[in-house]
């Protein structure tokens, strides 16, 4: 089966955690974002990928080149102007004649996408939306619905005051061909203001989809942070990862004073020095120093970072390169490759 993703335009980046890498091939335990939606989708049948972009893709076409694994078809669908994710599925979907999927490329979840789909047949549903439970649904789409899960209304970033329903819109869609008529050739157009309030206009049947699964926006550092430490723990599952307490890769040196609590995942070629303290979740990419007596929490570094002797490092990410001077405190801090030269000479 097929499914569309979302994965955006030339400013999806992970503000201010990255200006260079675009959000979709951040590291997630070491392997890009993209990948593990890729292959959960896979798992579940749905094979035929169509990444849909409104950039040159060089970063993941150089990494994923025309494959994702075995038995994966892996497209790209590029966009010459901003086409909104409804014009952006138009323009992917040209040739499309069955049934699809299409995805929000910066949210994770655990959807049950086969039950979804059982769910979307047995309803004979024109489009179905996959609902997630939020404690703030400001941001997001909220998703109203009346018996059978049918969708009755659809608030896209409702002011605080129409706040109707806690549940709302995953950026899971499982779509008829016939929606792709809703949708202008061409033009900036998205489902969210057009598209599903268009078919709800018309009487098409449109459901809902409501999953207590994981579920997790990324588009900003703190989720993303949240991510990266849920799928250490076990709180959300992906074929790329089998969260166990400590994982140390090859070509590592950790001193034997060196003290490491997991969940942690220590990437190949690190250098753990004497009386480091490493407390999980913890991430560190590969090729990292982490020197004389310094403490790691709570924290994701991604590649060749040097933590110096001494230095704390809590509840933060470090992007790579960085390297952190000696006797440094960060807490809950976010540092970018830009910001490596501050923390070096501080
Ligand atoms: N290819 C392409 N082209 N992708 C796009 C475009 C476009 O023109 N515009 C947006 N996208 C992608 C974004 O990169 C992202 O992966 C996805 O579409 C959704 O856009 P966001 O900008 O992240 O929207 P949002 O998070 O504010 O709201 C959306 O997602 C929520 C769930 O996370 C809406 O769909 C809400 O209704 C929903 O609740
Ligand atoms: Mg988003």
């Amino acid at each position: 089966m097929k499914v569309i993703i979302l994965v955006g335009g030339e400013g999806t980046r992970l503000r201010p955690l990255t200006y260079s890498i675009v959000k979709s091939m951040v590291p997630v335990i070491n392997r890009p974002f993209i990948e593990h939606v890729i292959l959960k989708l896979a798992a579940h049948g749905i094979n035929d990928i169509v990444l849909a972009m409104g950039y040159k893709p060089d970063s993941i076409f150089s990494y994923f080149k025309d494959g994702a694994g075995a038995g994966i078809k892996l497209t790209y669908s590029l966009e010459e102007k901003p086409l909104g994710t409804a014009g952006a599925v138009k323009h992917a979907a040209q040739h499309v004649d069955d049934t699809f999927f299409v995805l929000n490329g910066d949210t994770f979840s655990d959807i049950d996408y086969t039950e979804m789909l059982q769910l979307h047949r047995r309803n004979k549903a024109m489009a179905t939306i996959a609902l997630t439970r939020v404690e703030d649904p400001t941001l997001f789409g909220v998703v109203e619905t009346g018996p059978e899960g049918r969708v009755t209304a659809f608030i896209e970033k409702p002011a605080r005051d129409q706040v109707t329903s806690h549940w709302i819109n995953a950026g899971v869609y499982i779509l008829e061909p016939a929606v792709l008529d809703y949708i202008p050739d061409n033009e900036f157009y998205m489902f969210e203001k057009g598209v599903f309030p268009a078919l709800l206009a018309k009487g098409a049947p449109v459901y809902s989809y409501a999953s207590q699964a994981y579920w997790i926006d990324v588009g900003r550092p703190s989720q993303y942070h949240r991510l990266n430490c849920d799928m250490l723990e076990g709180k959300c599952s992906s074929p790329l990862y089998k969260a166990e307490s400590v994982i140390i890769e090859a070509g590592c040196a950790i001193h034997p004073s060196a003290q490491i609590t997991g969940p942690a995942r220590i990437s190949a070629g690190c250098y753990v020095g004497e009386e480091v303290h490493i407390q999980g979740p913890a991430v560190i990419g590969c090729g990292c120093r982490i020197e004389k007596g310094s403490l790691v929490e709570n924290s994701i570094l991604w590649d060749n970072v040097i933590i110096g002797a001494g230095a704390s490092v809590i509840d933060s990410i470090i992007a790579s390169g960085v390297k952190i001077i000696e006797n440094a405190r960060l807490e809950g801090q976010t540092i970018n490759q830009d910001a490596a030269a501050d923390h070096a000479t501080k």
